[in-house]
């Protein structure tokens, strides 16, 4: 009896040490992905994301829904022009980064800054457009996908994309540097073993001196087997992509059913 008791205790205190590096680690991420939203208009993403996004218009061109949750919805580019499209259908963005959901609020989209697991509400579709799906690793990934699975009807589906081998490793690997008076950026990007790696450097102007911020981001290489195994879902279709008209396709686009 008394053995079992201390093994308890073990225990409890075990879990609570792990939970708080897990909160701890999750909000340098999310600091890090705040960095990355203040600077995401000097990166040029915003020229070819509306050729991604046309992907996803001629996808859902095809499917019937009533309601749609976009997944790292960002500054909410995405979810307005398929309110533009869709008036009259149950459009929610949610993202970790703060910064992201206040600009996409702003703009006047539905989007909240919470975790997945803490909505309850059903949807018909979920959307992660531009790479959302990379920055979760293979444990993480299937956390995600277990309670997706919660909030995506049967016979719904799941729509995204992710950067390819070619895309993580030649594209965006290397320095890259901008200044636009008020913002000055360093990035330095590697690629290794599956995982690109990109360390941030930012000093933004406040009154007459600059605050400096760091942070680290990581994608991860996930390939199609990892995605035709997952319970609940079937893969339907996997879309290799050219967004930046290289030599190779830098991103795939995948429909999975929820079964
Ligand atoms: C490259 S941006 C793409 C933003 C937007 N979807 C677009 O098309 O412009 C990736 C977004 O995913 C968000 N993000 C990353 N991991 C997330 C997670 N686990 N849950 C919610 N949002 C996440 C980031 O904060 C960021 O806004």
């Amino acid at each position: 009896m008394q053995i079992k008791i201390v093994f308890s205790r073990k225990r409890v205190k075990f879990w609570s040490s792990t939970n708080f590096y897990k909160r701890q680690l999750l909000q340098v991420k999310n600091e890090a992905l705040d960095i990355y939203a203040k600077i995401e208009d000097l990166l040029g993403v915003k020229d070819v994301a509306p050729k991604l996004y046309s992907y996803y218009f001629f996808i859902l061109e095809d499917l019937h829904f009533n309601s749609l949750l976009d997944i790292g919805c960002g500054s909410g580019d995405f979810l307005r022009s398929l309110a533009m499209q869709y008036p009259q259908r149950n459009l929610m963005g949610i993202d970790r980064s703060q910064v992201m959901v206040e600009s996409a609020q702003a703009k006047g989209v539905n989007a909240v800054n919470v975790e997945l697991d803490s909505i309850e509400e059903q949807f018909d579709i979920a959307t992660a457009t531009f790479d959302m799906v990379n920055y979760l690793n293979q444990d993480e990934l299937l956390d995600f996908f277990e309670t997706l699975a919660q909030v995506i009807l049967k016979g719904g589906y799941f729509i995204f994309d992710i950067n390819s081998e070619y895309g993580l490793s030649e594209l965006a690997v290397g320095s890259f540097i901008e200044d636009d008076g008020d913002r000055f950026i360093a990035i330095e990007s590697f690629y290794e073993d599956g995982i690109y790696d990109s360390e941030f450097t930012l000093f933004e102007k406040c009154d007459s001196l600059y605050k400096k911020s760091i942070g680290n981001i990581k994608q991860y290489l996930h390939n199609e087997s990892f995605f035709n195994q997952l319970d609940g879902w079937k893969l339907k279709k996997r879309l290799p992509i050219k967004l930046y008209d290289m030599q190779d396709y830098d991103k795939e686009i995948y429909i999975l059913e929820r079964v």
